[in-house]
């Protein structure tokens, strides 16, 4: 198994009065994917952005958009964010329209879909999804905000997932920094959110460099 690292840096922390510099800042540092953060205020109890942002988002960037569902209706909304332009979209299992059937809905739009599950939620309630989803995420914090410490009790989901089989893209989200991404990295994830640790720094561009070479050093061959 020998996905390549992945650097996702989460526009969540990053300044939205200058968006389209923070995302070339990062990408010219060789970011590999954009991690976009949606909201709705009821899946979570914060408010962030809809597709109209997303749409503007990929309108500047050059890498690819990687978009985080943290809403109760993700099948409904689904063709709005494909029309805005993602590429990936990731669901979580615990929302009210979780079923394996979003994935599908997801791909039949022309994205890859991902399904995510927040800190207390088992593997064992992605089973039915995992052949039909191209990505898991798995939350290292509570799902709502940036700047939250990582949950290194995660981490045995990472490799349970592997165990079961699942060989597509492996995600970690939250509280990823320079310290904590090489344990997610040994453990088997091969894509990395961070979202303070590249956008709460005084160098983002060095503060992704920093990342892909740890993850690269604690890589599971
Ligand atoms: C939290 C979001 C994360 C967040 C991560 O609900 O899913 O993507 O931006 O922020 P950090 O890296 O600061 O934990
Ligand atoms: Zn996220």
């Amino acid at each position: 198994m020998s996905l390549p690292i992945r650097i996702a840096p989460s526009l969540l922390s990053a300044d939205f009065a200058r968006l389209s510099e923070q995302i070339r800042l990062v990408e010219d540092a060789g970011a590999d994917l954009l991690h976009v953060d949606v909201m709705d205020g009821h899946f979570v109890p914060n408010i962030t952005i809809g597709p109209f942002v997303v749409r503007a988002i990929r309108d500047v960037a050059r890498v690819p958009l990687d978009v985080h569902l943290m809403i109760d209706r993700p099948a409904f909304y689904a063709e709005a964010f494909a029309k805005a332009g993602a590429h990936w979209l990731t669901y979580h299992v615990e929302c009210a329209e979780g079923g394996p059937e979003t994935a599908e809905t997801i791909r039949a739009l022309g994205m890859r879909p991902g399904v995510s599950v927040k800190p207390d939620t088992p593997v064992g309630a992605i089973r039915d999804h995992l052949p039909l989803v191209d990505m898991v995420l798995v939350m290292s914090v509570e799902p709502g905000f940036g700047g939250q410490s990582f949950r290194a009790g995660v981490l045995p989901k990472l490799a349970a997932l592997r165990d079961a089989g699942f060989a597509g893209e492996l995600e970690i989200d939250g509280g990823i920094d320079e310290k904590t991404i090489g344990v997610c990295a040994a453990a088997g994830a091969n894509v990395f959110v961070a979202g303070s640790a590249v956008y709460r720094t005084r160098d983002p561009a060095a503060a992704v460099r920093v990342l892909r070479a740890s993850a690269e050093a604690k890589r599971v061959s």
